[in-house]
């Protein structure tokens, strides 16, 4: 069963395909709100600190069990220990509820990409939801995106996406660079900086911080085996620890970016900060109708992001289509196409949780945001904790892996084997005790 495995082909491959699949919705979408809903600027300080005090650790970690071991998620798993098999299988059950949400967030991109050209002036929040409740539009569109990111998967990554990343996310910082100074020069700029930027540490609650902890690891891509499976095409030019922060750095950029773009626009134009899935939606076509050029940008935007959402879609199918292919010795075809399938079933009650199913709600969420809770803020860490803990206690042992900067590498271990899982289990446990 064991056949020739995929490697990236140029040295800038692993970084573009990672930093693909890292930046996304996550960045564009979910920061925003997530700042929103938690305060902003003391939401983004504790998800700053979360990133560089454990969750780069953790993507290091994730990236060098797939580089060394060269296996999926589930095998590489077996080979911290046979007993962490359960490991390589919550990873999966991640990568197929992440994309039942996501992708219909990938669905209402392209709807507004074609409103782009018919942008009246009008209340974006009234639009929003017209759009979002309507279930054949809404499904329709989820699996338009699925089907694109799946026809990419069974293509195989490195001719398209390897290639398109190394145009398209430029672009896509370029007009991002330039919609912020738009966006700064309105009159709500100020209050959106501080915002941003002055934290009011009265509102700090166990919510900020798993809301944070989760955020960090949806971004990075952390905790679903994607960046595993990346790293498992590695070549052993290829450097975690420089190409890791280099995807933190870039993702956090991107992050901060968005929050430019959206929250002088959200005091502008009255906007709730704490406005949830449709922030994003209702500030960013105010922005465009605003613009000269505006019908442009928006086209030129929405299109962008569609393509770095795209490009973490795909991170996200190829981990079980990895397992279905190298262990059950499926074609990349059928592993691509069984894959896709689970996805669009998990895929529609998500898409109607806005709709006709707003009021099936369990544990009073509605299935779009319990699929986000469940496996952000506690199937992403936890899975991370345990890949941290398991490379650093028996990886380590098994293989001898040592970082060369023997500083770097002490405290990497302490990290991982001790802080990380202790602060992780702090912030998961006070979280549902509040
Ligand atoms: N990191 C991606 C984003 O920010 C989402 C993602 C999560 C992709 C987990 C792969 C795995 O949009």
């Amino acid at each position: 069963m064991s056949k020739q495995r995929a490697v990236w082909q140029s040295g800038l491959g692993f970084f573009l395909a990672s930093a693909g699949s890292a930046v996304g919705l996550g960045n564009i979408w979910r920061f925003p709100y997530m700042a929103g809903e938690n305060g902003g600027a003391l939401f983004i300080l504790v998800y700053l600190l979360i990133i560089i005090f454990i969750t780069s650790f953790a993507l290091i970690c994730e990236i060098a069990l797939g580089k060394y071991t060269k296996k999926n998620c589930v095998e590489a798993s077996m080979q911290i220990h046979h007993r962490f098999k359960w490991l390589g299988f919550s990873m999966i059950v991640s990568t197929l509820l992440i994309p039942a949400f996501y992708f219909v967030v990938g669905g209402w991109i392209i709807y507004y990409l074609f409103y782009s050209f018919s942008l009246p002036a009008g209340n974006y929040g009234d639009v929003f939801m017209a759009m979002t409740a309507k279930p054949v539009l809404t499904c329709t569109l989820a699996i338009v995106f699925l089907a694109t990111c799946s026809y990419f998967n069974y293509k195989g990554v490195n001719e398209g996406v390897e290639k398109c990343n190394k145009i398209l996310m430029p672009m896509l910082c370029v007009i991002m660079v330039i919609l912020a100074v738009f966006s700064l020069s309105l009159p709500g700029a100020a209050e959106g900086l501080a915002f941003m930027f002055r934290p009011d540490f009265s509102k700090l609650n166990g919510k900020v911080f798993i809301d944070a902890l989760g955020q960090s690891f949806f971004t990075l891509s952390t905790g679903t085996g994607a960046m595993l499976i990346y790293g498992s095409y590695m070549t052993a030019e290829h450097r975690i620890i420089k190409n890791s922060y280099s995807i933190v750095a870039f993702d956090t950029l991107v992050a901060i970016c968005a929050g430019l773009i959206i929250f002088p626009a959200v005091f502008t134009y009255g906007v709730e900060p704490q406005g949830g899935p449709g922030l994003v939606f209702v500030t960013l076509p105010e922005i465009f109708r605003q613009m000269p050029g505006g019908s442009l940008f928006s086209a030129a935007f929405f299109l962008l992001l569609l393509f770095a959402s795209v490009t973490s879609g795909i991170s996200l199918i190829e981990n079980p289509v990895a397992v279905l292919h190298e262990m059950c010795g499926m074609s990349r075809k059928k592993a691509v196409l069984l894959t896709s399938i689970a996805i669009a079933l998990l895929s529609l009650p998500c898409a109607l949780s806005f709709g006709i199913l707003s009021n099936v709600k369990l544990f009073g969420k509605t299935f779009f945001d319990l699929f986000d809770f469940f496996s952000s803020n506690l199937l992403l860490p936890l899975n991370s904790m345990f890949i941290c803990l398991g490379v650093s206690i028996f990886f380590r042992a098994k293989s001898d892996f040592h970082f060369k900067n023997r500083t770097y590498d002490r405290i990497f271990w302490i990290m991982t084997r001790y802080i990380i899982p202790v602060v992780m289990v702090i912030i998961i446990t006070s979280a549902f005790i509040n």
